[in-house]
């Protein structure tokens, strides 16, 4: 990491392209800046339209005038590469850098983000903007991380330059061999044998014409492309400005791309998160933003970057509730729990015109120093900068939950299984919930991650499991591990094809000491009862006809065609143990479920809706405190714990509504 003398990032996305004509405003930022204790701006990633005008004819005026009164200002610089928007020129005159939609229609010419990934031209000129950029301040003392691109779109385009590339892909993936690749996606359903490569077209989603195994080739293609795309332009920044990291601000568990693809080719994760704090229920969001902050930290199991976050109003969603007051201090001190090192907003002055002039910022149109949003970033600017020895530690999980882009993408696609109710992030965020409410800190992985040093790792829903996995979940539960799957597990493998020999996949039926054979989805307000440790549990959406080989049965269904049978079991596979959770439930029966396989753990919930999260240093541990109910709450301390500054704590206190409390317990 460049981030010489650890400190937390504090910053916002900055457009000084956009206020050149009014230099009474730039002249201020600065002062305005270091006032609410930011100490770094996010720059150039929408301003290829300034510094090239016209083809080739690069000025850099404006960068080099802003980098330097930021330097003079002890501000640090993240620098973006242009290409999420290309500028109208370049647009016009190559109208084939435009991506093409699913009805084979170009993109009008599209400022933002619908470039199409493989156009040799568009690639062409974002190199080289990027190489002038490199060269120009690669070195430069302000410059700390290289922002490549800003949220990488991924939904695919299908030009035919694109549909080359793919059938290439494909070329390659099946080693030339046609036949190979009709029998693995089961082609000859409705006589979909291809006889030539040339035949292959992009698959649309939910298309019945195609194999449901093409569309997941493709959904992997198109992430490759991106990753390739997102090397291709960070080349020359690699070349001319070795010493400086690079990221790409993800967002989220966004559905096209899958990030486990790119965290090997950055250095630094980072995402943009906007949660709907007050639109919604807090507590909900907190889970999710939770989930989402852990997969994060997980990628590279490294403290990672907030790189947006608004401080206000998200001009996008409905309604536009403001950002209630604290939330702006919560919400960072939740992230900084979760292994965030910076917190960057969207945006630090508000733009006076154009889609994004309503939306919120750290300065508004007011352009004044003590609004109610401005006051409080300077507190939290405070906050981070009292706390800077917590900057740079690292968080310590004994609970991995799997989730997994491509069970996601065919889960998406197949028909069956209740058609949209299928709900598979929500299922893997009603899981997190238990352990997120109980302040218990996970990690979030991939099914290909390492999952060896967890105690206990959840796959809810892993209807894709791939051999490999497979392998690896039995040698896991053999050397001791718990681990939880559910209804819908293991159906197909990496192929998108059906195991045989019935379900969950292959050796997976000893690990679990079941065999499953039907599911059922249930109309919505149908209920089927499920009887736990003599207590009345409900099952909806889904219940699974399961059979017992060698599992203990700890639930069971109590009424439909399903009384009598096992609803949940628990089998011994070596050393460990496999549950399996055969029906969804409305949140009661995981709470139980999970209260009674975390017992034996050792952990500390401070009270119902404040979490709380540690991170770890080499002599100290840190505990973040978080209060997401509206009013006061008491809690109550493990002991051992302190101030940050030494302050003895009393061992039970208040946390003001939507407070926060960070302590300190020396090893
Ligand atoms: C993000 C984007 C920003 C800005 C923001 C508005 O997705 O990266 O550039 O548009 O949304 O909320």
């Amino acid at each position: 990491m460049s981030q010489k003398n650890l400190v937390f990032l504090l910053g916002g996305d900055f457009s000084p392209e956009q206020w050149q004509d009014y230099p009474e405003i730039l002249e201020k930022d600065i002062t305005l800046m270091k006032q609410a204790g930011c100490n770094v701006m996010t720059l150039g990633m929408f301003a290829w339209s300034v510094l090239e005008k016209t083809e080739g004819n690069y000025d850099f005026s404006f960068l080099d005038e802003a980098i330097e009164r930021l330097y003079a200002g002890g501000i640090s610089v993240i620098l973006g590469t242009p290409s999420a928007a290309m500028p109208y020129w370049l647009a016009k005159k190559y109208p084939e850098a435009a991506r093409v939609d699913e009805n084979m229609m170009r993109e009008a010419c599209v400022p933002r983000a619908f470039f199409c990934p493989s156009s040799p031209v568009y690639r062409q000129k974002v190199r080289a903007i990027n190489e002038q950029l490199a060269k120009r301040y690669g070195n430069h003392p302000a410059v700390i991380l290289w922002h490549i691109s800003n949220e990488y779109q991924g939904i695919g385009c299908y030009c035919e330059n694109c549909q080359n590339k793919f059938r290439e892909w494909l070329k390659k993936k099946y080693n030339n061999d046609l036949n190979l690749l009709n029998r693995t996606l089961w082609n000859n359903f409705w006589s979909g044998d291809f006889s030539s490569w040339d035949e292959i077209d992009i698959p649309k989603p939910k298309s019945r014409t195609y194999g449901t195994g093409l569309y997941l080739e493709w959904k992997r293609f198109t992430t490759e492309l991106y990753v390739d795309f997102m090397c291709a332009e960070a080349e020359p920044i690699r070349r001319f400005s070795p010493n400086i990291p690079i990221t790409t601000n993800f967002h989220g568990c966004f559905f096209d791309l899958d990030y486990h693809k790119f965290k090997d080719y950055v250095d630094i994760i980072s995402w943009d998160i906007y949660p709907r704090w007050h639109s919604n229920n807090v507590i909900d969001e907190a889970v999710k933003a939770g989930f989402t902050y852990d997969m994060c930290r997980s990628f590279l199991h490294k403290p990672f970057y907030i790189m947006e976050n608004t401080p206000n109003v998200a001009n996008f969603e409905t309604p536009n509730t403001t950002k209630r007051p604290n939330m702006n201090i919560l919400s960072s001190v939740q992230a900084v729990g979760h292994g965030a090192d910076m917190i960057g907003y969207f945006q630090w002055r508000q733009s006076r015109g154009g889609y994004e002039k309503t939306h919120g910022a750290i300065v508004d149109h007011s352009g004044r120093d003590d609004t109610r949003i401005f006051k409080e970033i300077c507190n939290l600017g405070k906050l981070l900068a009292e706390n800077k020895e917590i900057c740079g530690t690292s968080q310590k999980a004994e609970v991995a939950i799997i989730y997994d882009w491509e069970t996601r993408w065919t889960l998406d696609n197949i028909v069956a299984f209740g058609g949209k109710n299928k709900k598979y992030l929500d299922t893997c965020l009603k899981h997190y919930a238990y352990f997120r409410r109980n302040s218990i800190d996970v990690d979030i992985i991939g099914q290909d991650s390492d999952i060896s040093k967890y105690k206990i790792v959840i796959a809810p829903m892993l209807y894709l499991i791939k051999h490999s996995t497979i392998e690896r979940f039995c040698e896991y539960t053999k050397n001791g591990g718990t681990l939880v799957a559910t209804y819908i597990t293991g159906i197909v493998d990496e192929n998108d094809m059906c195991y045989l020999g019935g379900f969950p996949a292959d050796e997976l039926k000893d690990v679990f000491g079941i065999w499953a054979e039907e599911t059922d989805s249930l109309k919505s307000g149908i209920t089927v009862k499920v009887c736990a440790d003599e207590e009345e549990f409900e099952a909806v959406d889904y219940c699974e006809y399961i059979h017992s080989v060698t599992a203990d049965i700890i639930a069971t269904f109590e009424s439909d065609y399903f009384k009598g049978m096992p609803a949940a079991l628990r089998n011994s596979y070596g050393k460990g143990t496999a549950y399996y959770i055969g029906f969804r439930d409305n949140g009661k029966y995981l709470n139980h479920f999970y209260d009674k396989i975390t017992h034996e753990f050792e952990h500390y919930s401070p009270a119902d809706g404040v979490f709380s999260s540690k991170r770890f240093s080499d002599d100290a541990e840190y505990l973040l405190l978080q209060n997401f109910n509206a009013e006061n709450t008491t809690v109550k301390i493990p002991p051992d714990y302190c101030a940050p500054d030494g302050r003895p704590m009393p061992e039970t206190f208040d946390i003001p509504g939507y407070g926060v409390k960070i302590l300190k317990n020396r090893k």
